[in-house]
């Protein structure tokens, strides 16, 4: 796992843009595992950038979003869907048939989950996978206790999950009890994983998924076993490491 402190979150998005650029301009076909929540925001902003000002080509990226609130239409606008068009789909020229995002509306749950796993497969599965982390480590969301060898799944949220994404709703009773993720396995799965931190918020869990051991709890901690990732984090999301790296 490298690890790479940024002195800003400006710095630290066109550090994940440029990594993301550089695979693509190597594999046009890049099957490109997304997040959504704060975090990648700044990213998606450079990515655009570098699509209008240094022609970055979306048009063969496949992608595959990592989840979506159970019960949400893709029209929400808090739902996942909505994001990812609103902060990055209406603005490059990826082919809308490439992009793939949990359906929180999905009738036939087991069908959709087994059916997600699948096309993942079938596209070769996932070369990079952009990943936030929660205060509470989850990665996608893995929650903790959510078993390492899990796959694409239905996971209930934590309280703490559920009070830290109200602040996109009008009021907490809102935010979905309920999402659907990929499993910790199947993030584990790709063959390179970008995991971006920033603010003071994420210190604590940042210490443990780094320096504590690979637990449940922690599911970003799988990662320390990871052949391929890299960690980008911002001075106060890393202030709290004994190691600097
Ligand atoms: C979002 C996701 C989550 C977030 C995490 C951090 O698709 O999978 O794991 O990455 O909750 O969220 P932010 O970036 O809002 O702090």
């Amino acid at each position: 796992m490298k690890t790479l402190i940024k002195k800003t979150y400006e710095d630290l998005s066109k550090e994940a843009a440029k990594i993301i650029k550089e695979a693509i301009q190597e594999k046009p076909n890049l099957v490109l595992g997304l997040a959504t929540g704060s975090t990648p925001i700044g990213t998606y902003k450079e990515l655009i950038r570098m699509h209008r000002e240094e022609n970055l080509d979306f048009s063969q990226v496949i992608s595959f979003n990592l989840d979506e609130y159970l019960g949400l239409s893709a029209d929400h606008h808090q739902s996942y869907n909505y994001f990812m068009y609103k902060n990055l789909f209406d603005y490059i020229n990826i082919n809308h048939k490439n992009i793939h995002i949990p359906d929180g509306m999905t009738e036939n749950v087991e069908e959709f989950l087994k059916e997600y796993e699948k096309k993942i497969r079938e596209a070769g599965g996932i070369d990079l996978q952009l990943l936030g982390i929660g205060s509470d480590g989850h990665i996608g969301f893995n929650e903790p206790g959510t078993p390492l060898n899990s796959r694409t799944q239905i996971v209930k949220l934590t309280e703490s999950t559920i009070k830290d994404n109200s602040r996109f709703f009008e009021k907490e009773e809102d935010v979905p009890r309920f999402a659907i993720t990929m499993g910790v396995q199947t993030i584990f799965e790709a063959k390179k994983t970008l995991l971006l931190a920033s603010s003071g918020n994420k210190a604590e869990a940042i210490v443990k998924f780094i320096e504590g051991p690979i637990t449940s709890q922690i599911t970003a901690s799988i990662l320390q076993k990871h052949p391929d990732t890299i960690v980008i984090l911002d001075e106060v999301a890393a202030s709290r490491l004994k190691r600097r790296y």
